[in-house]
């Protein structure tokens, strides 16, 4: 995944360039500054000290020292002065010149903190929407991978009352972990995912087998049957051509790098991790049905004893696809984020 929002102090991030929030002194402080400089020693001050400074927007770039990457790139954000002060284009602007200066130099991966959303005072919800949007502009044209490194659980404000309707459609679902099947399970899922389920699941298993009997009973089961035979990568590309995008729209818009599904087109027997593929049919914005079944072509199933399923779930029963509005709730449930 090209873009991935990760929880973590960004001087423990391996990768090829950090990004730091400094200030125009480029002498260090507080904040991510402060733990950038004490991470990398005093090596990073002594170079520091030559570049004479940053303007606000703008970045330079230095060594790493006793950091585990090459270089950090300095970049100066905005002072959060309500919104009306150019605050939003100069932010932009750090993330450009700094992704401009990690491509000239040649780094595959990179590491942002959320700038000016500490002492600066952006808040953070509207700095992590920056940063989300001028990454991915970036991502369409360049092939790197770029962290958005998240320190404080805050970074997300997820609204109260988006909240509390996740809780409860999680309460309303949840089952737990040795929660066994049965014929509520069969009857929510509709029985002719049975077979699908089972055949991918359990290569080799019989219509005759028992267990599956009533599930052949319904005349619909006949084209799933036939559908089955249509591979994830079929039915990708099939609902790629139905929903009128290219190739490349749909991957960039599931954080998918373009090498993944290049092996994917290829092999049409290909089978991608669950988050790949729940990746996809967020950016098709597909059905809950039709999720489902290209889950179940990867060979996976939307689990009611998984909250990271049910609040896909949750997203795609109310049609909201938007990447980052799911993420921000994954986020405020402790659930991995979708694209990491
Ligand atoms: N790793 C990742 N992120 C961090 C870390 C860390 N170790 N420490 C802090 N952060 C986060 C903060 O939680 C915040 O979300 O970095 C974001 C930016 O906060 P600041 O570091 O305060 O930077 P900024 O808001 O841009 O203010 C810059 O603060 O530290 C001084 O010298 C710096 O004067 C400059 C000003």
């Amino acid at each position: 995944m090209p873009l991935q929002i990760v929880r973590n102090d960004i001087t423990k991030i391996k990768c090829d360039a950090i990004v730091n929030a400094a200030n125009s002194s480029l002498l260090g402080g507080g904040g991510v500054d402060g733990a950038i400089h004490k991470a990398a020693g005093k090596g990073l001050l002594l170079e520091c000290i030559k570049l004479g400074g940053c303007k606000v927007g703008q970045a330079k770039i230095t060594g790493a020292y006793k950091l585990p990457c090459r270089y950090v790139i300095h970049t100066v954000g905005p002072k959060w002065k309500g919104g009306e002060n150019g605050e939003k284009e100069a932010l932009e602007s750090c993330y450009r010149e700094g992704l401009k200066l990690a491509a000239e130099n040649d780094c595959e991966s990179v590491a942002f903190p959320l700038i000016s959303s500490g002492v600066y005072g952006y808040p953070k919800a509207r700095a992590l929407k920056v940063a989300v949007d001028i990454i991915t502009e970036f991502l369409i044209d360049h092939d790197m991978l770029v962290y958005i490194v998240i320190f404080d659980k805050d970074s997300f404000e997820i609204g109260e009352k988006l909240f509390n309707n996740i809780a409860s459609y999680i309460d309303n679902k949840y089952v737990d972990d040795n929660f066994e099947f049965n014929r509520t399970w069969a009857d929510n899922m509709g029985e002719s995912k049975i077979l699908t389920t089972a055949a991918i699941l359990y290569p080799g298993i019989e219509k005759s087998d028992e267990a599956l009997a009533p599930a052949f009973d319904t005349g619909s089961l006949k084209d799933e049957v036939d559908n089955i035979d249509e591979s994830f990568s079929q039915m990708l590309l099939r609902k790629i051509d139905e929903k009128g995008i290219t190739d490349s729209a749909c991957y960039k818009k599931a954080n998918v790098d373009r090498k993944l599904f290049s092996k994917i087109r290829g092999d049409i027997y290909y089978h991608p991790s669950k988050a790949t593929a729940l990746a996809f049919a967020i950016a098709l914005e597909l059905s809950l049905e039709e999720t489902e079944e290209l889950l179940l072509k990867a060979g996976f199933a939307l689990s009611h004893s998984s909250k990271f399923d049910i609040i896909i779930e949750y997203f795609i029963t109310h049609k909201n696809y938007n990447i980052f509005e799911i993420n921000e709730a994954l986020f405020a449930f402790d659930q991995a984020l979708l694209g990491s």
